[in-house]
């Protein structure tokens, strides 16, 4: 991960490769470190954007060499765009666009003016650019040389900021962004190197590594304790299923238990018996992309060191269509004793959540959120944009949809109506586990309303947005770790409440 220093040096005294500022579309006035350039620039900046060259289109980059006119060799002009529509996504793409350009150039090292949104205190400002920087440059390359030389270090120079403000605000988003890389990490390894073991694994080392405490049960422990719908999707795969927790902080004696995320782990969706066509079926490793957003989550609040008591649940199992393997027509028993009767196999995640959701309720925890790429209807109503939100009462839906908004994720709210639970009736059993192509993303979430007892829920069905197809704004190509960022600004929200 690059890393970020704050820097008492001015625009006009650092002596480096690059230096980044920020420069607003149309004919809206150059801010002071920009104008601070130019003139030693003799007005370069100002006749470019004259001439139209420099269009500060937000995001858009352009290098301009500076011939022995100032210490640093080069100016990165980063587009702001329209600075009445600058958001605080805006902010973040804008340090990623500046930060891709800066490794495009070979630049090992480039330093930075801290662009603002003049409302937002400081530390907010350089919390963004600091996520910005670390999550546009992300990518996966565990699996071949890469070229050895990328972009390591980035200076932040504060100028007239609060220097205290803006390395707060940095230590902030260099601590979200860990959550956010450790969950596209995860995602994107292979399906043969995350096995559901290899994810608890690596659940236990990053608890480790950030003083979290973290429990495993194996298949027997499930067993005892009843969670026949996991199990019965762990049943097509040679790979052991596990039953991961992780807890954060202990709540005050008599005081509730505090919120639980949960996350969906099938570390592979073949679709099981019910197997799905093999185009893009590889895509399917991110099926624990809901694991990978609790799992990050934990750790960035551990890593702000949030006070007061979380909790993380992931089922993680493969489904496969071994030879014992779950077939259309079983009848499995969840942990709180309703009957499910399976239609298709390849509806596999709200099974594992049956069972984690119902052990979350037995423990006390409240609210719960579970957070999984649960239904391609979700991404059929919503296409790839919004994460669709589920919620049992206004409160926690309006607490999720804050939390997003504040985080800059978008996410919108589905309805949960009683009307629909006639599509997810059985002949046979309580429930059956699919309620057929309409509304498939709502019946979906109405079949995990049976599990939650009459706790306060929240389900985020991720399937449309927990992978990206291109390298846009702070996001890149593969997993996205969505989520992270609400989760995290919900149980900061909460725990502070
Ligand atoms: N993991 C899939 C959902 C998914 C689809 C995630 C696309 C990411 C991208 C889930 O287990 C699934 O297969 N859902 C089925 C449910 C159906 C059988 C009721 C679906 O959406 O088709
Ligand atoms: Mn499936
Ligand atoms: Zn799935």
């Amino acid at each position: 991960m690059i890393d970020i220093t704050v820097r008492d040096e001015d625009v006009t005294g650092y002596a480096g490769p690059a230096l980044v500022v920020a420069v607003p579309s149309g004919e809206a006035p150059l801010n002071e470190a920009a104008r601070a350039v130019d003139e030693r620039l003799d007005g370069l900046i100002a006749r470019l954007r004259a001439a139209g060259e420099i269009k500060g289109g937000l995001g858009e980059t352009t290098i301009l060499h500076t011939l022995g006119k100032l210490p640093a060799e080069r100016i990165i002009v980063v587009g702001a765009g329209d600075p009445a529509k600058l958001t605080v996504a805006g902010l973040r793409r804008m340090a990623a666009s500046a930060a891709r350009a800066a490794r495009k150039a070979g630049l090992s090292s480039y330093a930075t003016t801290v662009y603002r949104r003049e409302d937002l205190p400081a530390v907010t400002d350089a919390q963004l650019l600091a996520e910005g920087t670390i999550l546009g440059l992300y990518r996966f390359d565990g699996y071949r040389e890469s070229d050895v030389k990328d972009v390591r270090d980035m200076a932040v120079l504060p100028r007239a900021l609060d220097r205290a403000e803006v390395e707060e605000g940095i230590r902030r988003g260099r601590e979200i962004a860990a959550g956010v890389t450790l969950a596209r990490d995860l995602i994107n390894e292979p399906p043969n190197v995350l096995t559901p073991a290899e994810l608890a694994r690596r659940a236990q080392a990053m608890a480790h590594e950030q003083g979290l405490s973290c429990e495993v049960f194996d298949r027997e422990k499930m067993r005892e304790l009843g969670m026949a719908a996991i199990l019965g999707v762990a049943e097509g795969s040679d790979e052991p299923p596990a039953f991961i927790i992780l807890r954060h902080g202990a709540p005050r004696a008599g005081a509730p238990a505090g919120p639980c995320l949960v996350g969906k782990g099938i570390t592979f969706d073949s679709g099981g018996i019910s197997i799905k066509p093999a185009e893009n079926m590889h895509q399917m490793k991110g099926d624990m992309g809901g694991a990978a957003a609790v799992i990050g989550a934990m750790r960035a609040l551990a890593g702000l060191g949030v006070t007061g008591a979380v909790t993380a649940i992931v089922p993680t199992t493969e489904n496969l269509l071994g030879g014992r393997a779950q077939t259309p027509g079983d009848i499995v028993r969840a942990m709180n004793g309703v009957t499910i009767e399976i239609i298709n196999t390849d509806a596999e995640g709200r099974l594992v959540l049956a069972d984690a959701l119902s052990y979350a309720v037995q423990e006390g925890y409240a609210p719960l959120v579970d957070v999984a790429t649960l239904t391609g209807a979700a991404g059929v109503a919503l296409g790839p944009v919004y994460t669709a939100v589920f919620a049992n009462e206004d409160g926690t839906a309006t607490a999720v949809l804050d939390a997003a908004q504040a985080a800059g994720e978008k996410m919108w709210r589905l309805p949960l109506d009683e009307a629909y639970e006639e599509l997810i009736k059985s002949d046979v059993a309580d429930i059956k586990n699919t309620g057929g192509r309409a509304g498939g993303a709502v019946t979906a979430a109405m079949f995990l309303q049976h599990f939650v007892d009459d706790k306060p829920w929240a389900h985020l069905d991720i399937a449309p947005t927990s992978w990206s197809d291109k390298d846009e704004g702070e996001r890149a190509k593969g997993g996205s770790g969505v989520a992270v960022r609400t989760l995290i600004a919900l149980v900061e929200a909460l725990v502070s409440a």
